[in-house]
């Protein structure tokens, strides 16, 4: 199995790697990450000689990058995000550029090369709940994104369904916990 990671120098995406190269020591990873101030190539250090590791600095909005990335990926598991709400008050186009635009030219490009795509989300797209609320959220909440980030996430959720839906590009659907 050969897997392309996006955002993979970040929180989530780094352990993500560290984990799957531990576990499957037969998948190939390969890594596109823009490094932002979010990425950190030291996450990495550990595996960063491994021969079935490979890092690609690029941006996901753009579509020779991405299409080289993928040359025998079998599946893309997407973290790549402008990530932090707090920015997104003061820096919208960030947003709008890497989560909406970059899931859409990484959605267009796997569909042109039918590779499985594996979408991260956020509960924020939920919208929020008081302190000491008894409610909670699940994968049937409505959307009430309420911040720039959490629209922009939104937006990204629903251009994978409707890549699904509309040409039927294999991707992870809702999943129900019990
Ligand atoms: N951290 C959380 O608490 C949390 C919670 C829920 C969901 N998520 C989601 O999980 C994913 C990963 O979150 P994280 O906390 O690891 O994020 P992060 O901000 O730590 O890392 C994001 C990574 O994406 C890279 N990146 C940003 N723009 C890029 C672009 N245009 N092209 C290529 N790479 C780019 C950055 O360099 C960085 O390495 C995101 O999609 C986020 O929305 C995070």
């Amino acid at each position: 199995m050969n897997i392309l990671v996006t955002g993979g120098c970040g929180f989530i995406g780094s352990n993500f790697i560290m984990h799957m190269i531990k576990k499957y020591p037969d998948y190939k990873i390969v890594n596109l990450d823009k490094l932002t101030y979010a990425g950190n190539q030291e996450n990495l250090r550990n595996i960063e000689k491994n021969k079935n590791y490979t890092f690609i600095k690029g941006d996901i909005c753009n579509e020779k990058i991405v299409n080289k990335a993928l040359k025998n990926i079998d599946l893309i598991v997407h973290f790549a995000a402008e990530s932090h709400v707090d920015k997104s008050i003061i820096s919208r186009e960030d947003f709008i550029k890497t989560n909406i635009n970059g899931t859409y030219n990484l959605l267009n490009c796997a569909m042109k090369n039918n590779i499985r795509f594996h979408h991260i989300s956020t509960d924020e797209v939920f919208g929020s709940l008081e302190i000491n609320s008894q409610k909670k959220f699940d994968e049937n909440t409505a959307y009430e994104p309420n911040s720039i980030y959490s629209a922009s996430k939104a937006s990204s959720d629903h251009l994978v369904r409707a890549f699904h839906r509309t040409y039927g590009l294999p991707v992870t659907e809702k999943i129900e916990l019990k």
